[in-house]
């Protein structure tokens, strides 16, 4: 029996959606109604262009990385198959676990099947054999519907050996997280399958020439490779003339808070802000916009014409993260807010490194200061933030300590979060 129904999409079923498209139009368990709804006409241009040939493809198509850090697609995938060594192996992140985040839960659980003919036709590209679904370990619908979307396909020869009839041998497997943020961060997720603790290792080396096992890996976030299933459709021109040009394509986008209609939307990279916040109905009364997640930052309601690209993002001293908004009115306590978030981050630090460790557990302190005396001076422990805040973002390993004070200091600065 499958678990309690599924996040909704505020976006009626809209076949012109790329990402959304077939998500509530088609029967997530039968493989014939994703193959009538266009499915696995990706794989076959995939087959007639060659490995190269997709790689091309994707990187002619501008793909950026949809897991928040927008690294490019294409050049991912060129250096994982360059890499002499093998095996090859392919990962996809789905451990989505940013605070704000369930886009790639509304796909796997909508449209199961594209990823998983996603997933073989990245595979193809950089030469893997081994697929790995490393899946949040609190979503049971996808795991449930991802499951049954990968024996279907290994029954009728989707998966498996000689993928239909082409030589080319590929097969999925599903790791399940058990609940810590960290193994979202990709080395920590190798280190997770491979039975050790979930901790980041140092980078470089990166993935794609030393990942999974010690061998060259790509890895892709759930989003990001779907999208290539319209890379190959339409065609890399099209494709890039959708969004901006350094922002191509569509994006997804998780609204929720303090709007009358949260859920996940689809639109083209440069809508701004206000567009998107107009769909989700936003509230007169809204007071802040956390943009990016608990790792990105909050924006006024002054400055809502900030364009939804990446390039617009950091322009105005954010970043678009995993596409999280999280708008809030003007009964949310700012302090609270911040002190929740600040837990987070002590909490889910995997405690490898010192500035993280110990800066986490320091920022939340002093927030807790600040939010007890309610209108004491709170200049002292602002600097002390500030300081603390600078060593995370200079010294921790990885970005979950390099981002834990963003929130924070954009609070301080853009909101006057303690004036
Ligand atoms: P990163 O910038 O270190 O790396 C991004 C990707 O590019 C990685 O796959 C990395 O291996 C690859 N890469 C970078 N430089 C490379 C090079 N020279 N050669 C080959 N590959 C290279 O960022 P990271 O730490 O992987 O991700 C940080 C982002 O993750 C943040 O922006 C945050 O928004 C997001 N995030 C998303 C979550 C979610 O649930 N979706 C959860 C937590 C964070
Ligand atoms: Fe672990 Fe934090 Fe260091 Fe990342 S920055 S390795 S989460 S202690």
């Amino acid at each position: 029996e499958e678990p309690p129904a599924a996040l909704a999409v505020p976006q009626a079923p809209d076949p012109g959606l790329l990402l959304l498209g077939r998500v509530g139009a088609v029967d997530p368990a039968d493989l014939d109604d994703y193959r009538a709804h266009g499915g696995y006409t990706a794989l076959r241009r995939a087959f007639a262009l060659g490995p190269a040939g997709v790689i091309r493809e994707v990187t002619d198509s501008g793909l950026l990385g949809r897991g928040g850090a927008a690294f490019p697609t294409g050049r991912k995938w060129q250096a994982t198959a360059s890499q002499p060594d093998r095996p090859h192996h392919l990962v996809c992140n789905a451990d989505e676990s940013e605070p704000g985040t369930f886009k790639d839960r509304v796909l796997m659980e909508g449209d199961p099947y594209a990823l998983v003919e996603a997933m073989t036709i990245a595979a193809y590209a950089t030469g893997a054999r081994h697929g790995h679904l490393y899946l949040r370990g609190e979503y049971p619908r996808a795991l449930v519907r991802m499951e049954h979307a990968i024996a279907q396909a290994r029954a009728r020869g989707l998966l498996g050996d000689d993928i239909l009839g082409q030589g080319f041998s590929f097969d999925i497997g599903i790791r399940r997280g058990a609940g810590a943020y960290i193994c979202g961060e990709e080395t920590a997720l190798f280190n997770s399958i491979e039975g050790f603790r979930g901790e980041p290792r140092s980078k470089p080396p990166f993935p794609v020439e030393k990942g999974l096992f010690g061998k060259p890996t790509a890895a892709n976030n759930v989003e990001t490779l779907v999208n290539v299933l319209p890379v190959l459709t339409l065609g890399a021109q099209a494709y890039a003339a959708i969004g901006t040009g350094a922002s191509a394509g569509p994006k997804l986008f998780c609204v929720s808070g303090s709007v009358e209609r949260p859920g996940v939307y689809e639109l083209p990279f440069g809508a701004t802000l206000g567009e998107l916040l107009e769909l989700a109905g936003v509230r007169d009364s809204l007071r802040a916009v956390l943009l990016g997640g608990a790792a990105g930052g909050f924006v006024r309601p002054d400055e809502l014409d900030i364009p939804l690209t990446f390039e617009g993002a950091r322009a105005a001293g954010t970043t678009l993260g995993s596409g999280v908004v999280m708008a809030f009115d003007d009964t949310v306590p700012l302090p609270r807010l911040l002190l929740r978030i600040a837990e987070f981050f002590r909490d889910e630090s995997c405690g490898q490194c010192v500035p993280c460790r110990v800066g986490t557990v320091r920022q939340e302190e002093a927030l807790h200061r600040i939010a007890e005396r309610t209108g004491a001076d709170a200049a002292a422990d602002i600097a002390l933030l500030r300081e603390v805040g600078r060593a995370m973002r200079d010294a921790s390993i990885c970005g979950l300590g390099q981002t834990a004070w963003n929130a924070v200091e954009s609070a301080i600065d853009r909101l006057g979060a303690y004036e």
